[in-house]
């Protein structure tokens, strides 16, 4: 017996277990400290009654004989396979098929998973600094070699950088597999459509294959674009993963979705195919109540409702934004993503930084370094809290 070397060479705890302790011991230490979570991306408000009165009319089908469900389909119920086509693709001319969309439990063990249907020998390309998840689930896939100095040695890194405006540069070598999410975490950058399009030359040149997390596309203020297959030529390259955590308050819920087009083929193989056969095998699907909630989010109701949540975070994003560059700071993202990226001040690393903030201020972020080496020097603050809490956190920075 021989267990899965690849997760020895790990090197840390999940980030945000990691911080989410460090927190913990401090709250311990220190009881009574009022502390202001900035720190992990999760919601903080209540699902909109849309989603309630649909969850609760789902609730009463389970508790009659004639209306009661058991399995879900594997890859979604066709009513939210169909609401998901017609409104977040069809309504920006996006033409795709039901069957195109496999609804699942949540982004992350999408993007996680995903490397399932790929081989161990392709060449990974990752933006720098990156959702951790993308680097951990290659490194435990056998993707990522060897961790020497800070980065792991078969990945390709895109450092992304105040210098070239936080926007990955096309590889100068092939590279298989290209993990992008815009708008950005952690920089909560947008990315334009001519800039895309670049992505998606470069990848239909090379064969590569695109992994899109557009998690956070509701938060898009500017007029980028929402979905890679916006883009022409997406379909024969990406995939795209989207979630209804951050835009309808879902992280406790748990449902996303995955796009794979049907035009999406490697050697022959139709990718769509193998996910299929993956969710199918791996997954139970996911609850008829929760996609009932996720369905209402796009009534006429739903939709109004889950924008003034929308909107309540992204005026957060614009106090921290606002608030720090008056103090001084050098600030990034905030207008096109809920997380606003910043320069920690004083040449401090940011691990001192996470330390300052915490210890004299009980203001909880996640510092850069935990997203990857280019993130070293860097802060993320998200606008995920109440206003109140937000203001209050923006009064207490001013006073380190
Ligand atoms: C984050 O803070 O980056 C998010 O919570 C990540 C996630 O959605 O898993």
């Amino acid at each position: 017996m021989k267990i899965n070397e690849n997760f020895l060479k790990i090197q840390n705890n999940y980030l945000f277990s990691d911080i989410a302790k460090r927190v913990a011991a401090y709250a311990a230490a220190n009881p009574g400290a009022d502390l202001i979570r900035l720190g992990i991306g999760d919601v903080t408000r209540p699902l909109t009654p849309s989603v309630i009165d649909a969850m609760r009319s789902a609730v009463d089908d389970m508790s009659d004989i004639e209306r009661f469900k058991g399995y879900p389909p594997e890859w979604g119920y066709d009513f939210l396979r169909s609401a998901i086509n017609e409104n977040d693709f069809k309504a920006r001319g996006v033409n795709l098929k039901d069957s195109e969309i496999y609804v699942s439990d949540g982004a992350k063990s999408d993007c996680g998973n995903i490397g399932d249907i790929f081989d161990v020998c392709n060449i990974v390309a990752l933006c720098d600094p990156v959702y951790p998840v993308y680097v951990d689930t290659n490194v435990m896939g056998g993707r990522a070699g060897e961790f020497i100095g800070e980065r792991w040695s078969d990945i390709y890194y895109m450092p992304c950088v105040k210098e070239n405006h936080f926007l990955p540069e096309l590889p100068n070598k092939k590279v298989d597999l290209v993990y992008l999410c815009f708008p950005n975490n952690p920089t909560g950058m947008a990315i334009s459509a001519a800039e895309l399009k670049k992505w998606v030359d470069y990848a239909n040149e090379n064969g590569s294959v695109i992994l899109y997390d557009a998690a956070y596309e509701a938060f898009i203020s500017d007029g980028s674009p929402h979905s890679i297959f916006e883009i022409e030529g997406a379909k024969t390259c990406a995939i795209e993963f989207r979630s209804f955590s951050k835009t309808a308050g879902f992280t406790g819920v748990r449902c996303s979705y995955t796009i794979i087009p049907g035009e999406l083929e490697r050697g022959g193989v139709n990718l769509g195919a193998l996910w299929a056969r993956r969710q199918a095998t791996k997954l139970n699907g996911v609850s008829y109540i929760t996609q009932k909630g996720a369905e209402a989010t796009f009534s006429v109701d739903g939709k109004r409702q889950g924008r003034e949540i929308i909107e309540y975070y992204l005026n957060n994003a614009k106090i921290i934004y606002k608030g720090l560059k008056a103090l001084g700071y050098e600030v990034y993202g905030g207008v096109n993503a809920p997380y606003i990226w910043l320069r920690t001040p004083d040449k401090l690393t940011s691990w001192e930084f996470f330390d300052l903030l915490l210890n004299k201020v009980q203001v909880v972020g996640t510092p850069g370094a935990g997203f990857g080496p280019s993130g070293e020097g860097y802060f993320r603050l998200t606008a995920f809290n109440t206003l109140e809490n937000t203001e209050e956190a923006v009064k207490r920075i001013a006073e380190i």
